[in-house]
């Protein structure tokens, strides 16, 4: 898939910037009000900053990594910057994504947001929607399906990642003090990791 990756991140970028409020609408309920305030003003710096005819895609994911990094704040900003990085990593001068370097990417953002996080799944956080969305997008491309159809059935298993972390306990950030009292609230986090993958795969079935 060759494109420019920053029309990809304003795809991502303005998904996340219209759900801000319902976002910090999830927070409010068990959080601090401030997840959808917190990466909308992320992404408005990124898409004003980024160079947008810089076709490395490492290059472009690293700078989205770093900015967001700088202006999230929060346990997100950390999270997704790190997550960008880790992506930017894997596609270090690269100006196109291939079904395997999907994968990699995929699997480094985990590894990225494990480690800084120290979460697992079930602990109510994007890591119940980003985990589930790996493995339906590996399994469709070891069976052979195209890459958009792939991007199709991650998503899906995003979805049903974030109506599962409505059954659960917090036990990771802020919504774990509430303890019980989180559970029948979908995370905000797993919420914007959905929209990030549902803007992906809208960018996709366009190209
Ligand atoms: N340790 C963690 N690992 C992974 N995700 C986390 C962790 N802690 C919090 N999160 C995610 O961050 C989201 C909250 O983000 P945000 O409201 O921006 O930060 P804060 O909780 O600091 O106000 C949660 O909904 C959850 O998905
Ligand atoms: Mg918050």
């Amino acid at each position: 898939m060759a494109a420019k990756i920053y029309e990809c991140i304003e795809v991502i970028g303005n998904k996340i910037i219209e759900n801000k409020d319902f976002l910090t609408d999830l927070d409010r309920q068990i959080g601090d009000a401030d997840h959808g305030i917190n990466m909308a003003r992320g992404y408005t710096e990124v898409l004003k900053t980024l160079n947008q005819d810089n076709t490395d895609i490492g290059a472009v994911l690293k700078d989205t990594g770093k900015v967001l990094i700088k202006t999230v704040g929060g346990a997100s900003g950390p999270l997704y910057g790190t997550a960008y990085m880790k992506a930017g990593k894997v596609m270090s001068g690269k100006t196109e994504v291939t079904a395997d370097d999907a994968k990699a990417m995929m699997d480094a953002i985990i590894g990225g947001i494990k480690l800084r996080g120290k979460a697992e799944q079930g602990e109510k956080t994007m890591l119940d929607s980003i985990i589930p969305a790996y493995e339906a997008l590996c399994a469709g491309i070891d069976s052979g399906k195209d890459l958009k159809a792939c991007l199709e059935d991650m998503c899906s298993a995003a979805s049903a990642g974030v109506e599962y972390t409505k059954t659960i306990r917090a036990t990771k950030g802020r919504a774990s003090y509430l303890g019980d009292r989180s559970i029948g609230v979908q995370d905000p986090g797993a919420t914007s990791s959905l929209y990030t993958l549902e803007a992906i795969r809208d960018f996709a079935a366009k190209l």
